[in-house]
């Protein structure tokens, strides 16, 4: 496996590491326009190495033909959220960045599979479907996973219960208006409903909507990373092992859950062809209401780019 991460900033950085500590790929190639960042970052990774145990091999770059052949295209390019900004307000920017990136990437990577997580995420998704004309199960989005991992921290902590025990979803677009399924939630099998308050739940369905935010207004800086990184891989080693794991990811619909050419975030199962299925859980109407508002805000965002360059 060869794959490369575009962007050597925090999650692309943190992407790549995680890639070669777990040995996922023989090599991994860093990308990002910053001139000797990708070299440097690369190389330290690349020196970790005989540390961590693993033979993945990582080196830096400014250029595109490195990157020849990949199996993944990890996408993170672009500009992160600093306090008052919305995911929203990084559209016309990375609209332009990522087009570029996955049009670069594309011409030396024609049959990769392509992770985005470069925010507004699923527009950033449909922007790359666009410009690779892949077809939709090698295009996927990250933001379900890592929602749904804050949800599911959230019931954890609340409990003071293993994290693994948690089995949650959280649907929708990577927004204000995601989609926790409470319903669908369960701890060892018991419905979340019987374990904790409603005003409980719906804090922690408040703090999994705000999750990245309340890291932003930590950092000031940027935004999180870590657990971004981690979801990311998890993908990525789903398909490299082909394990048809059911995640929330961010995929382009065609008519399934009644949504038809928008990318947002339901449940898939990753295997070896990337999206294998889309899985169809019955949603009640106001789950169904919930799905179609968040719908609505990622459209808004698709139907801007329209009258954009990018
Ligand atoms: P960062 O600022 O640490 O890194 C971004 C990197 O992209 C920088 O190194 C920059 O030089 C590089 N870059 C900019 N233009 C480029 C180009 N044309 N080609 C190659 N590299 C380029 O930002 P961070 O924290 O790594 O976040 C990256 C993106 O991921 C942001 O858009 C952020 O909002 C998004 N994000 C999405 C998440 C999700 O759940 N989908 C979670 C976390 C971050
Ligand atoms: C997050 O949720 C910034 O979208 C990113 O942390």
């Amino acid at each position: 496996m060869k794959m490369t991460v575009i962007g050597a900033g925090n999650v692309g950085a943190t992407t790549a590491q995680r890639i070669a500590d777990k040995e996922l790929a023989h090599e991994v190639v860093l990308v990002d326009i910053a001139e000797g960042i990708p070299q440097g970052k690369g190389l330290d990774m690349f020196e970790s190495m005989p540390v961590e145990a693993s033979d993945s091999r990582i080196i830096g770059t400014n250029t595109y033909e490195e990157t020849a052949g990949s199996d993944f295209v990890i996408i993170t390019a672009g500009l992160a959220r600093k306090p008052g900004m919305s995911r929203d307000d990084l559209l016309a920017a990375n609209a332009k960045i990522v087009g570029s990136c996955a049009e670069n990437a594309f011409k030396y990577s024609p049959n990769a599979f392509y992770i985005i997580v470069s925010n507004p995420l699923d527009v950033m998704t449909y922007v790359t479907l666009q410009k690779t004309g892949l077809p939709r199960n090698k295009v996927l989005g990250m933001a379900g996973v890592l929602d749904t991992a804050r949800y599911r921290t959230f019931i954890a902590m609340e409990l003071n219960v293993s994290v693994e025990d948690i089995q949650a979803f959280v649907l929708g677009g990577h927004g204000d208006t995601m989609v926790p399924l409470p319903r669908y939630t369960t701890v060892a099998g018991v419905p979340i409903s019987e374990l904790i308050p409603q005003d409980r739940i719906d804090a922690i369905l408040h703090r999994t909507r705000n999750g990245g935010i309340e890291i932003v207004n930590h950092l000031k800086t940027g935004s999180a990373y870590y657990a971004p990184s981690a979801s990311a891989v998890q993908m990525v080693e789903c398909i490299v092992k082909d394990k048809r794991r059911i995640l929330p990811c961010a995929v382009m619909l065609k008519g399934e859950y009644g949504l038809n050419d928008i990318v947002v975030g339901v449940p898939i199962k990753v295997g070896k062809n990337g999206m294998e299925e889309i899985f169809q859980i019955e949603l009640s109407e106001a789950e169904q209401a919930e799905l179609n508002k968040s719908a609505e805000d990622v459209k808004v965002n698709m139907d801007k780019l329209a009258s954009m360059q990018y």
